[in-house]
């Protein structure tokens, strides 16, 4: 069997990483295509590096721009690539642009799709992942699941239960084959931390940055951290962008700025944090199955498990809310949580077993 992976956005590549290590040896050849929708060295080279990730095969150089040019000009780049190629099975990961354009091609070319990280569910429409998550399933023949709510979700949506196999969380594979590697990473002496002893904070969902107001009411009320404890801030370039447009200046609040940084390093900032304050996805995840608290700066999460069993509390973007949620986390009693079924580092060998005895 021939199995196209296919990487482009940051959080795609902790994710691939695993399946890439599973499949070698397991009969079935895995080739690596990446889109080039993330291209800088720290939000790409850097993770291929850490993650030892092998050079990808085929590289699409996309780059940046709007959703529907982006995920055009994958669509474009990838249809030669699958008619070149001929796969057997294309591999697609998480909720980026790169994922659904793919998935788009495949669909449309008769080549089969499996998803990693299927079912998973914001019910708000309004975010460019939902779009991303909802076509890429209905679409995919293949679908891999983190959770039972995801599982649920499918099934509420009509998909096919044969389809769907829970094998729990490939990021978490990641964390486990290199916590011990990243507690090597210097980072902490670089940026002068004591472990335990600060926040670590990160934004860039256009619905809480590109609008002026909504962006400098949560780092007002983010001050009542950066207050207490430094507060570091990995920035993404599309946050970069906005700070500099809207002449935000958030070192008064306490608030650290450093350049994106490499799988290693955020994960030992993320171990060692006494509080992650973030609007991603997959660090409500890491966060959980470290114990360290996490506020989710967003109205919902896709990720509904990190909140039930783990470290994860939906604080959402009102100013007075985020205030008050640091404040309980930093002085109220630490909350119990567990690590979530089958987020134990061997899911992607769950992906390869179901792969070896899949037929189209
Ligand atoms: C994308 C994903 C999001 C994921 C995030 C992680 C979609 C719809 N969104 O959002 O789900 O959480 O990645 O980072 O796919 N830029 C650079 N250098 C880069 C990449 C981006 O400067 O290497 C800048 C560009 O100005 C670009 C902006 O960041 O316009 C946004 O990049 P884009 O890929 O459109 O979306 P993200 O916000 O990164």
């Amino acid at each position: 069997m021939k199995l196209i992976g296919v990487v482009g956005a940051r959080p795609n590549f902790m994710k691939m990483a695993p399946i890439m290590r599973a499949l070698a040896g397991s009969g079935i050849a895995g080739r690596l295509c990446h889109t080039g929708q993330h291209y800088d060295h720290n939000m790409s080279k850097v993770f291929f590096e850490d993650l030892e990730l092998p050079r990808p095969d085929i590289y699409l150089g996309v780059g940046s721009g709007s959703h529907a040019e982006q995920t055009a000009r994958i669509m474009v780049e990838f249809e030669k690539v699958v008619l070149d190629e001929t796969p057997d099975l294309v591999m697609v990961v998480g909720d980026v642009n790169s994922t659904a354009a793919c998935s788009m091609v495949c669909a449309k070319l008769w080549v089969p799709v499996a998803h990693v990280e299927a079912g998973l569910r914001s019910g708000d429409r309004t975010m460019p992942e939902e779009i991303n998550r909802l076509v890429t399933d209905v679409l995919a023949d293949l679908l891999f699941t983190t959770c039972a709510d995801a599982d649920e979700n499918l099934k509420r949506e009509g998909i096919d239960p044969a389809k769907i196999h829970f094998v729990g969380n490939v990021m978490i594979d990641s964390q486990q084959f290199y916590l011990a590697k990243a507690a090597g990473s210097d980072v902490m002496e670089r940026l002068g931390l004591a472990a335990g002893g600060y926040g670590l904070i990160t934004l860039h969902r256009p619905s809480n940055v590109d609008d002026p107001d909504i962006f400098r009411g949560i780092l007002e009320a983010l001050g009542e951290a950066g207050r207490r404890m430094p507060c570091v801030w990995p920035v993404h370039p599309r946050t970069r962008k906005m700070i500099e447009a809207f002449g935000i200046d958030a070192e008064p609040l306490g608030l650290r700025l450093v350049d994106p940084l490499g799988y290693l390093d955020f994960m030992r900032l993320m171990r060692d944090a006494r509080i992650v304050m973030t609007d991603s996805g997959g660090i409500q995840e890491e966060t959980t199955v470290l114990g360290i608290p996490c506020l989710t700066l967003r109205e919902n999460t896709e990720r509904p498990v990190t909140i039930e069993l783990g470290t994860n509390r939906l604080v959402g973007t009102d100013p007075a809310a985020i205030r008050a949620a640091i404040v309980d986390a930093l002085d109220g009693p630490p909350q119990p949580h567990s690590v979530p079924p089958l987020w134990d580092g061997h899911a992607a060998e769950r992906i390869v077993e179901v792969l070896r005895s899949w037929r189209p």
